[in-house]
C-alpha cells in the first residue's frame, strides 16, 4: 500500500483504520467502541477494551515464544558495566516489583513517582507501576528538588522510587538529598519511598518511610497484570509550557499501545528481534516512549544507556554501542551528532567500528538543522531520518513512512504527517495559509491515539492552550509550513518554550526564578541560538533602584539560582543588567526583537516601540 492511500483510509475511515491497528495488540476485552467524540472534538479511543500495558510488553512476547530473547540491553560507560535481561527475566522482575508496590498499599490508580538515572530499575518500576495499573510519574533526574517538589504536590504520588545516586560523565550526584529536600518543600507527603542503592553511594533511608529496594523485591511476590480499562491513564510527564507551572501530560493505557505498536512500523520498519536504541533518557518522552514502551510492545530489544555521546569516554561511544549490541535502528536528538561531530568533525572513530548492524538512524527532539543531517548521512551513509513530535502526541506527528514507503528526504523537513495526523498550517486568524507560507501548526481533531488525552488535575488548562487557540483543531505550539510536495518544515516554538540539547524548558519558568531575586526590578529571558545546544537561555535584568549589587555579582547569583531551582540543565549562563527592557506601547516585552539582536540577526524596529534607542544598548551586548 502507499503512503497517501494509508494516509487517506486513516483519515476517510478512522475507526475502520484504528480497528485494524488495535487488532496488532493483546487486549484482554477487545473494544466494540473505537472513537467517543466529546463535545469539544476531543474524545476517547477504545473506551470499552480492557488491557494491560505491562502484560503487552513483557508477558504478551513470552507468550509468543520471545521468553529468551534479550528484551533490555543495559550499557553503561560510567560505571563499566553492561547487562541484558530476557523478556523471560524482565517479566519476573517487573511482577515482583508490581509486587512490592502492592506491599506498600500501591494499586490502580495511585500515583507514583519516579525519579532515577538510566538504570534497568528505573523500566523495571515503570513496568511495575503499569502492571498493577498504577500511573507513574517519571521526573527527569537533571531536574532540582524544587522542581520535584512541584511535580509531587501536582501528581500527589502515594510512593517515590528512586536510586542512591545518578553518574554525569565523572561526577557522582546523590539523589536522594534531593528528594528528601523535595517532600520537605512540598506540602503533599508520599507514604513510601523506595531506594535503589547503588555501590557508589549509600543513600540514609528515613525509618518508617523509606525502604531498601532489594529488601522489598525479596519480600515480594510476583503478581499478574491487572486488566484496566483502555482509557485509564499509564502515565503523567511534566512538560514545560508557557507559565512556571509545567503540565502533566496524560496519556492512557489502550491508545498509547496502539499507537506506539503501528508507530514501530510505520516510522521505524523495526521488526521482532531488532535491537532498537533510542539514547535519551527516560525521563523525557523518547524516553518512555522509545526506549521502554513501543521497542517491547514490538519484540524488539531496547537499549538502555548511561552515558553521553561524547566524554564517556570519547567521541566515538555511540558508534561502539551500536557495534557491541548489533543496533538495527538509532535514534536521539540532533544535538548529540552536533556534539559527537564538534570534536570528531572527520568522523574519525565512526572507522573504528563495524556499523554493518545499523540500517537506519531517526532524529527527533529539536530542529534537525540541514548541515548535521548532511554531515551524518555522509559520514555514515546511512538514510538519516527527522521525524517531528512532542511529549503531548508522544509518537511522531510527521515522519518519513518507511515502513509503508520510503520518501525522499529534504534537509529540513520531517516529511509527510503520519496517518491519522491532519496536519495544517494556519495564521494568527485561523485560516489555512498557502504552500510555503509560515504560520501555526495545528491538527484538525480528532487527534489519533496515543496522544495526550488532558492535563493531569486541570482540563480547563488542556482545553485552553491546545482546543481553544484554533476551535476545532490541536494548537502544537509550533511554527512551520507546508511546501508544494506537501513535505512539513517545523521551524520552531511561537511560545516561551524553548529547546536546549534537546531538553524541552520554560522562559516564563525562568523568569519567574529571576524575578525573586531581591534586586530584580523587572527581567526577561529569551532563547538565543547555540551552535551545540541548538538554544540556550539568556536573561536580560532590570536592577531595583537602590540596590548596591554588582552586575557581575548579580549575574553569578541568578546563574546559581536557576540551577538550584530547575537543576544544571536549565543551562542559564547569562544574566545581563540592563537600563530598560524593549517593550511596546502597551508595556508588552518585544521579545523576538531581543531574540533576533541575541542571535545578531539584522531586525526591523517595530513601530509600537516605546523607545527605539534601547535595542541599541541591548546590541552592545552582543557583537557581531
Ligand atoms: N542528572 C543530573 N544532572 C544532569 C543530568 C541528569 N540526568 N543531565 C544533565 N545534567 C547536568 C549536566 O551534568 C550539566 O551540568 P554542569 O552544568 O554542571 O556541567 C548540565 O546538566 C547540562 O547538561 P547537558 O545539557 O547534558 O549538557 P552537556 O554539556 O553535559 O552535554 C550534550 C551536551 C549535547 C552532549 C548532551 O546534552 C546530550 O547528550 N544531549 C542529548 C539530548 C537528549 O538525549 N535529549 C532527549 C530528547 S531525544
Ligand atoms: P518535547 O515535548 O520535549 O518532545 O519537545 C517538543 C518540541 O520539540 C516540539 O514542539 C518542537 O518545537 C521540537 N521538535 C521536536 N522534534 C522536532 C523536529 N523533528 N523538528 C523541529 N522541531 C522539533
Amino acid at each position: 500500500m502507499s503512503y497517501h492511500t494509508e494516509f487517506r483510509r486513516s483519515l476517510d475511515h478512522p475507526e475502520t483504520f484504528w480497528r485494524e491497528q488495535a487488532a496488532n495488540i493483546a487486549w484482554m476485552k477487545p473494544p466494540n467502541t473505537v472513537w467517543q467524540a466529546k463535545p469539544n472534538g476531543h474524545g476517547e479511543w477504545f473506551s470499552d477494551g480492557e488491557m494491560n500495558t505491562c502484560d503487552i510488553a513483557l508477558d504478551a512476547n513470552v507468550r509468543a515464544g520471545r521468553g529468551d530473547q534479550k528484551a533490555l540491553i543495559y550499557d553503561s560507560p560510567v560505571t563499566g558495566q553492561t547487562g541484558s535481561f530476557t523478556y523471560s527475566q524482565l517479566t519476573d522482575l517487573a511482577a515482583r516489583f508490581a509486587g512490592a508496590l502492592a506491599n506498600q498499599g500501591i494499586g490502580k490508580g495511585d500515583r507514583v513517582i519516579i525519579y532515577m538515572p538510566m538504570i534497568p530499575e528505573a523500566v523495571i518500576a515503570m513496568l511495575g507501576c503499569a502492571r498493577i495499573g498504577a500511573i507513574h510519574s517519571v521526573v527527569f533526574g537533571g531536574f532540582a528538588a524544587h522542581e520535584l517538589a512541584v511535580r509531587i504536590d501536582d501528581a500527589t504520588p502515594k510512593a517515590i522510587i528512586t536510586a542512591s545516586c545518578g553518574i554525569e560523565v565523572k561526577k557522582v550526584i546523590p539523589y536522594k538529598p534531593l528528594v528528601d529536600s523535595a517532600i520537605e518543600q512540598a506540602s503533599h507527603k508520599p507514604e513510601t519511598c523506595i531506594v535503589f542503592q547503588r555501590p557508589q553511594v549509600s543513600a540514609e533511608l528515613q525509618p518508617g518511610r523509606d525502604l531498601d529496594w532489594t529488601e522489598a523485591m525479596a519480600g515480594a511476590q510476583a503478581v499478574d497484570p491487572v486488566p484496566v480499562k483502555a482509557t485509564d491513564p499509564l502515565y503523567i510527564l511534566y512538560t514545560s509550557g508557557t507559565t512556571g507551572k509545567p503540565k502533566g501530560v496524560v496519556r492512557d493505557n489502550g491508545g498509547h499501545a496502539v499507537a506506539l505498536r503501528y508507530s514501530m512500523t510505520l516510522v521505524y520498519d523495526a521488526r521482532p528481534g531488532d535491537v532498537f536504541w533510542a539514547a535519551s533518557d527516560v525521563g523525557w518522552v523518547v524516553g518512555h516512549s522509545y526506549i521502554v514502551y513501543a521497542p517491547l510492545f514490538a519484540g524488539c530489544t531496547t537499549v538502555l544507556y548511561e552515558g553521553k555521546p561524547v566524554k564517556t569516554p570519547d567521541a566515538g561511544s555511540f558508534w561502539r554501542v551500536c557495534q557491541d549490541h548489533k543496533v538495527n535502528l538509532l535514534f536521539t536528538a540532533p544535538t548529540a551528532f552536533r556534539a559527537v561531530r564538534k570534536e570528531d568533525p572527520e568522523a574519525d572513530e565512526l572507522k573504528r567500528y563495524d556499523l554493518s548492524s545499523l540500517r537506519r538512524i531517526f532524529l527527533a527532539g529539536e530542529r534537525l538543522d540541514p548541515p548535521t543531517y548532511e554531515w551524518l548521512r555522509e559520514k555514515t551513509g546511512l538514510p538519516v531520518m527527522d521525524h517531528w513530535w512532542q511529549t503531548e502526541t508522544g509518537w511522531a506527528i510527521c515522519c518519513n513512512p518507511v515502513g509503508i514507503e520510503a520518501m525522499p528526504s529534504k534537509p529540513g523537513s520531517a516529511t509527510m504527517p503520519s496517518p491519522g495526523y491532519d496536519v495544517r498550517i494556519v495564521d494568527p486568524a485561523g485560516r489555512q495559509v498557502r504552500y510555503g507560507e509560515q504560520g501555526e501548526v495545528v491538527v484538525k481533531l480528532p487527534l489519533p491515539p496515543g496522544c495526550l488525552t488532558t492535563v493531569w488535575g486541570d482540563d480547563e488548562r488542556f482545553v485552553d492552550t491546545y482546543l481553544k487557540p484554533v476551535p476545532g483543531y490541536y494548537f502544537s505550539g509550533d511554527g512551520g509550513y507546508v511546501d508544494e510536495d506537501g513535505y512539513v518544515f517545523i521551524m520552531g516554538r511561537t511560545d516561551d518554550v524553548i529547546n536546549v540539547a534537546g531538553h524541552r524548558l520554560s522562559t516564563g519558568e525562568m523568569e519567574e526564578v529571576i524575578a525573586a531575586h531581591p534586586a530584580v526590578a523587572e527581567c526577561c529571558v529569551v532563547g538565543a541560538r547555540d551552535e551545540l545546544k541548538g538554544q540556550i537561555p539568556i536573561g536580560l535584568v532590570l536592577v531595583k533602584d537602590g540596590a548596591t549589587i554588582t552586575p557581575d555579582e548579580l549575574e553569578d547569583e541568578l546563574v546559581d539560582m536557576v540551577r538550584e531551582r530547575i537543576g544544571a540543565i536549565a543551562c542559564l549562563r547569562q544574566a545581563i543588567v540592563v537600563d530598560r527592557l524593549p517593550k511596546t506601547r502597551s508595556g508588552k516585552i518585544l521579545r523576538r526583537v531581543i531574540r533576533q539582536i541575541a542571535d545578531r540577526e539584522s531586525y526591523a524596529v517595530p513601530s509600537t516601540i516605546d523607545d527605539p534607542a534601547i535595542l541599541e544598548e541591548i546590541s552592545r551586548h552582543f557583537p557581531k
